[in-house]
């Protein structure tokens, strides 16, 4: 492969705190390598209608701080498609870029694969909210969604607490059950309900009314939403002990916000690492972090890989809910 001199990033599918930190880093990064740098904006449906933008040092001023992400974000159908893909590799052609880094979850991987396997070169910097991606201990994004989440329970606490209620908190996460368990555990949830287990509605009422004989005046169950919603979660609880509770359905909140240190952070490493790896010729890599290392691993292993929860935290919410 030629060396590349013309790089392009693009931020794909729900936004994820930490998406501008990582921005940045791959911009300045980038420019510091005497590298020409371009924005696509709206994700893959930028590279398909040409929304190319040359970034200089002052495009990603202002930006380390901010949730969202400046170069905004889209899920395309039409990316999916051949035609698609022909389309946006032409308009890199036309655009003299070398090759694309791709900021997002599984699905923008799908997208930034299908490119590699066509020969444009990509890698990959994981950032959703839902910690579902293979490869790297977090992804960008999830840090921030926790301490959210764990802020609204500790005030749904406080009202719970005054009025002697079971509150029923629904969190996101797709078909994961990171954050409900991350949050559950750090916001001391009684029940957390994640599809990586089997739900178990009578141990959630055996629970609630073994603490309420014990004097426990107030409940949270956290329940995942890819278990089910909070009002079903409400429903089968009143079904089995006639009890009433209240149901907070958090949703995008959960999105947005200014990114804890630790995904700017993040966002600065994963961004650097990209732009050393797409000087070294690497592609189809996406990065990640084991402990405190930034590891590579390709995104066909990434993409063929399920992440599990790990058990000792599944074990120990039990333990420590009791
Ligand atoms: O993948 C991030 C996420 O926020 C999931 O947790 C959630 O299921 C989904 O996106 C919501 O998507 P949308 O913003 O399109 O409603």
């Amino acid at each position: 492969m030629d060396k590349v001199k013309h790089i392009a990033l693009l931020t794909s599918g729900g936004d994820a705190p930490g998406m501008n930190a990582a921005v940045r880093a791959v911009v300045r990064r980038a420019l510091y390598e005497g590298l020409e740098v371009s924005g696509v904006y709206h994700g893959f449906r930028g590279l398909i209608e040409g929304s190319f933008q040359k970034m200089e040092l002052h495009s990603v001023a202002d930006i380390v701080h901010r949730g969202g992400t400046v170069l905004r974000t889209a899920r395309s159908e039409e990316f999916k498609t051949e035609e698609g893909q022909n389309m946006a590799l032409e308009n890199l052609k036309k655009a003299n870029i070398d090759a694309l880094v791709v900021i997002g979850g599984d699905g923008s991987f799908n997208g930034a694969k299908a490119l590699t396997d066509k020969g444009f070169p990509t890698i990959g910097i994981p950032a959703t909210i839902d910690n579902d991606i293979a490869g790297t201990d977090v992804t960008l994004g999830f840090d921030t969604a926790v301490n959210t989440v764990v802020e609204a329970v500790d005030k749904i606490r406080d009202t719970a607490t005054a009025h002697e209620r079971t509150f029923v908190v629904e969190v996101m996460g797709r078909d994961s059950g990171y954050i409900a368990m991350a949050a559950g555990v750090a916001g001391g949830a009684e029940s957390i309900l994640i599809p990586e287990q089997e739900v178990n509605y009578d141990d959630v009422c055996m629970r609630l009314e073994r603490g309420y004989k014990r004097g426990k005046v107030h409940s949270i169950i956290m329940v995942a939403e890819g278990v089910a919603s909070g009002y079903e979660v409400a429903y089968q609880i009143k079904k089995r002990t006639g009890m009433d509770t209240r149901i907070t359905v958090l949703g995008h909140i959960q999105r947005g916000g200014t990114p804890t240190a630790k995904d700017r952070i993040l966002g600065a490493r994963f961004g650097a690492k990209a732009v050393d790896l797409l000087l070294q010729g690497q592609k189809g890599v996406m990065v990640g972090i084991k402990g405190d290392e930034i590891v590579t691993h390709s995104l066909s292993e990434v993409l063929s890989t399920k992440k599990d929860i790990k058990k000792e935290l599944v074990d120990l919410a039990n333990i420590l809910s009791i």
